[in-house]
């Protein structure tokens, strides 16, 4: 995407157009990661319950979705419930499944019209049997899609996802001695895809909280005091005018050429 296409998608005179234009779109992040956290902050702000801050979170992840397609960003991965997560209330669980079903109803067309291809990422298996299936068929659905990768990280834990590729390498039958960290990788729910170049997170905290834990080895992190139903397209763009200016070292003492943004 180029900012000229960009911009036809922003208000002329707005601030997402002021952002847009400080963008490198040659040096874009190739994946972005996000930590979508505070809706119950937003909600409690506003004396409603937790699950309305839920509810609003949905029309950032529309608006995050369209933007990274938009931008050219290859892979978008929002964090969206961890396998820590069981520990809330039931019926906060209980909606925040229901929201997840009903967002991959309503938004299955606009991702099959946007080219974006959808996978989840986690333990599906021990979802309940209607997300499971509704997952499935997004999954299905986008498969031939060949724009935006769109992970949605769900009863995912970073940890999880190790021990996952362990037992996957040796049932594979993988001797000890292939074992390295490219053949590790291959067996991560991410097989495939580019590791994360920027993690985003909301609502101020600064943890990882088991997220992407081998992926974001060398992510440049961003952190922003928004609440995430409040997040939208120009604080997407804030973090990607950061991330830019940042300088990449992988460990080394120059940038390595073309690293920020490669391809
Ligand atoms: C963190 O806020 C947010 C979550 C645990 C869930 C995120 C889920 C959604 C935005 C809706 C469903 C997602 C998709 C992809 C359709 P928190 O409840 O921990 O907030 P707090 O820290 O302020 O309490």
């Amino acid at each position: 995407m180029s900012l000229e296409q960009f911009l036809e998608w922003v208000s002329p005179g707005s601030p997402e157009e002021t952002l847009a234009r400080q963008v490198d779109f040659d040096r874009l992040p190739t994946h972005v990661a996000i930590i979508m956290d505070g809706n119950g902050r937003w909600a409690a702000n506003r004396r409603l319950p937790r699950v309305e801050g839920h509810r609003a979170g949905i029309d950032a992840v529309r608006d995050a979705v369209e933007a990274s397609a938009r931008l050219g960003i290859g892979v978008l991965t929002l964090y969206a419930f961890s396998v820590e997560n069981w520990k809330r209330p039931r019926s906060e669980v209980s909606t925040l499944m229901t929201l997840l079903k009903r967002y991959l109803r309503l938004e299955l067309d606009t991702l099959l019209r946007n080219d974006i291809r959808f996978k989840v990422i986690g333990r599906p298996d021990e979802l309940p049997p209607d997300v499971r299936e509704e997952l499935t068929r997004a999954e299905a659905r986008t498969s031939g899609n060949a724009g935006m990768q769109f992970n949605i990280a769900l009863n995912y834990g970073g940890r999880a996802e190790i021990v996952d590729a362990a037992r996957r390498l040796i049932e594979a039958g993988v001797p000890a001695a292939e074992v390295d960290e490219k053949r590790l990788a291959d067996f991560l729910y991410t097989a495939g895809q580019p590791d994360p170049d920027l993690l985003i997170r909301t609502s101020g905290e600064m943890r990882v909280s088991n997220f992407l834990l081998w992926q974001i080895a060398y992510a440049e992190i961003w952190v922003t005091d928004t609440l995430w139903p409040d997040f939208r397209c120009r604080h997407l763009l804030e973090g990607i005018v950061a991330y830019q200016k940042r300088d990449r070292r992988y460990g080394g003492i120059e940038p390595p050429r073309q690293a920020i943004g490669a391809k």
